[in-house]
């Protein structure tokens, strides 16, 4: 069963930046982009690195060590129609000043 799970301040996320989370031994990707919050799984689909080290470019992150790009909207891969490279996705909410990710 999935339950909301409180992870921060919204402030604490500045614009254009991510932080990492660890929620129910899941590693976290959480983005703050264009005033909106997202949730990917942390680990790029391709091998394994952090997505919430990449870079922000809109609402791509773009990965730090081959550059394979993703949706943070979406987790679609964008560099080529593979589907199972897609990231996944967490739904998020903002409750008060808290951000709550969907697990
Ligand atoms: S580990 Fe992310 S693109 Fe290779």
């Amino acid at each position: 069963m999935s339950t909301f799970h409180t992870i921060c301040q919204t402030d604490e996320i500045p614009e254009d930046e991510a932080r990492m989370f660890v929620i129910d031994n899941v590693m976290v990707g959480v983005f703050h982009v264009n005033g909106e919050y997202f949730a990917l799984d942390n680990r790029c689909p391709h091998a394994g690195a952090s997505l919430a080290g990449g870079i922000i470019e809109n609402d791509t992150i773009r990965c730090r060590i081959h550059h394979w790009r993703f949706c943070v909207r979406e987790g679609t891969y964008l560099d080529e129609d593979k589907p199972r490279f897609n990231a996944r996705t967490f739904a998020v909410r903002v409750v008060g000043a808290e951000l709550q990710v969907e697990i």
